[in-house]
């Protein structure tokens, strides 16, 4: 991807238009040139000095300003990406029946690069038919429309039509620009640390942030791959464009796992899950004893996951990888790395990413030092101390040249 991009920032008349100076500012700030397109009932939300201002370009939304420039044409074709924000159902629609009635459409017809589409708008008009077909053709000729997240919106009510965080609209719009080597694939990653419930308010957890399997998902999500994000509790936001399923046990975690399992090309057990589980979940909560005597809590197994999904690999999906991780400390018994080799036998999976834990070790930082094994010992790579992002994008790459030694 070249460093330094020419970038159209289209924004549509939407309230949603104040969020996009924040866009505006975090491309500009990553060296990007951005040229901003307003439409001309945006203009009522923001004004073209707050866009000339923060961008440093002349900002123009009709297609009679510097005719001799020829912008309606000249924009379109110089951009690397176009990055539509607000989209209105109105700018929705007439994208998506080819107007060219001001410079944002007649920019959108002429502009050769990828586009993307970030609506907002309220829940009835998202949903509404004739929006979802709208959105339909767009993503058919290969725009890119995020869906909108799911919150408050102007007035009093709430629901779809919200328009992502700018920080998630910029990673999903550059992501586009990556290497589309994912492409096609469906992939299933797990998140977080699991709840293993005493009673209806006191559990055994982990410290997993979810932080390795978010940033799995969204480097996935920009190689153009489709994801499926199973998350236990985690402690960083979300991404969009991948398919969110929310659980909270070990158990709820292995019916969602099998449920996605049959399709999945690929899939990665990146959550911390609970080896043991107490006996009993209590239906009402526990309560002190009178005589100041302590509680036993008779624990048991939990099903493991990742050696499951292994023997129960769909046998008409052979080529699916199974890729686990393994959280490991050195003891008198084995280095880490010798427990991790250990496990991946044990485990039978295709793939283990090993980590050390310990204070201030893999758990809740951004950064991380792994060694990823696969079954051929030659190929063991250690990947010295390193962002959460660059150890996800090394682990696509190693998945898919497996998948490449394996046609
Ligand atoms: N895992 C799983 N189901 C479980 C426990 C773990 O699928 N019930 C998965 C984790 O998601 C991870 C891998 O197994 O991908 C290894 O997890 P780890 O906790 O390191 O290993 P354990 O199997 O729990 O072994 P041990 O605690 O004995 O090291």
């Amino acid at each position: 991807m070249k460093k330094s991009l020419n970038i159209v920032l289209g924004v549509s008349g939407g309230i949603a238009a104040y969020k996009v100076a924040y866009i505006l500012r975090l491309l500009t700030e990553a060296g990007h040139n951005v040229q901003v397109v307003p439409t001309q009932a945006s203009l009522n939300f923001v004004g073209s000095a707050t866009w000339e201002a923060l961008s440093g370009n002349p900002v123009n939304a009709q297609v009679w300003d510097d005719v001799a420039e020829v912008p309606h044409v000249r924009i379109g074709q110089a951009a690397d990406l176009v990055i539509v924000a607000p989209a209105t159902a109105d700018l929705l629609s007439r994208a998506a029946s080819g107007a060219a009635n001001d410079l944002l459409t007649n920019v959108l017809l002429t502009a050769t690069c990828p586009i993307v589409f970030a609506p907002a708008m309220h829940t009835e008009m998202w949903l509404n038919p004739a929006t979802k077909e709208n959105v339909a053709t767009l993503r058919s000729r290969g725009c890119l429309v995020i869906d909108p997240g799911d919150g408050r919106l102007t007035g009093d009510d709430s629901g779809p039509g919200r328009l992502p965080d700018p920080e998630e609209i910029v990673s999903v719009a550059l992501g586009v620009l990556s290497e589309q080597d994912l492409l096609g694939q469906d992939i299933v990653i797990t998140a977080g640390g699991t709840r293993e419930f005493l009673d209806p308010v006191r559990f055994l957890g982990n410290s997993s942030s979810g932080k390795q399997g978010v940033a799995l998902a969204i480097s996935a999500r920009n190689r153009g791959a489709k994801v499926t994000l199973i998350c236990a509790s985690t402690s960083v936001s979300l991404p969009v464009g991948v398919e969110i399923v929310n659980v909270i046990t070990g158990d709820d975690m292995l019916t969602a796992v099998l449920n996605c399992a049959t399709n999945a090309d690929v899939i990665v057990m990146a959550a911390a899950v609970a080896d043991y589980k107490p006996k009993v979940r209590q239906a009402t909560k526990m309560k002190k004893s009178v005589d100041g005597s302590v509680p036993s809590i008779e624990l048991e197994r939990t099903v493991d996951i990742l050696a499951n999904l292994v023997i129960h690999r769909d046998a008409s999906h052979p080529d699916q990888l199974i890729v686990g991780f393994a959280a490991e400390t050195g003891d008198d018994k084995g280095s880490v790395l010798e427990h991790g080799i250990e496990k991946l036998q044990r485990k039978g999976c295709d793939l283990l990413v090993i980590n050390e834990v310990g204070p201030n070790l893999a758990f809740g930082t951004d950064d991380n030092e792994v060694t990823i094994l696969t079954r051929d010992p030659a190929s063991q790579l250690t990947i010295p101390k390193t962002s959460k992002t660059t150890i996800a994008h090394a682990i696509w790459d190693t998945v898919i040249s497996l998948q490449s030694h394996s046609k």
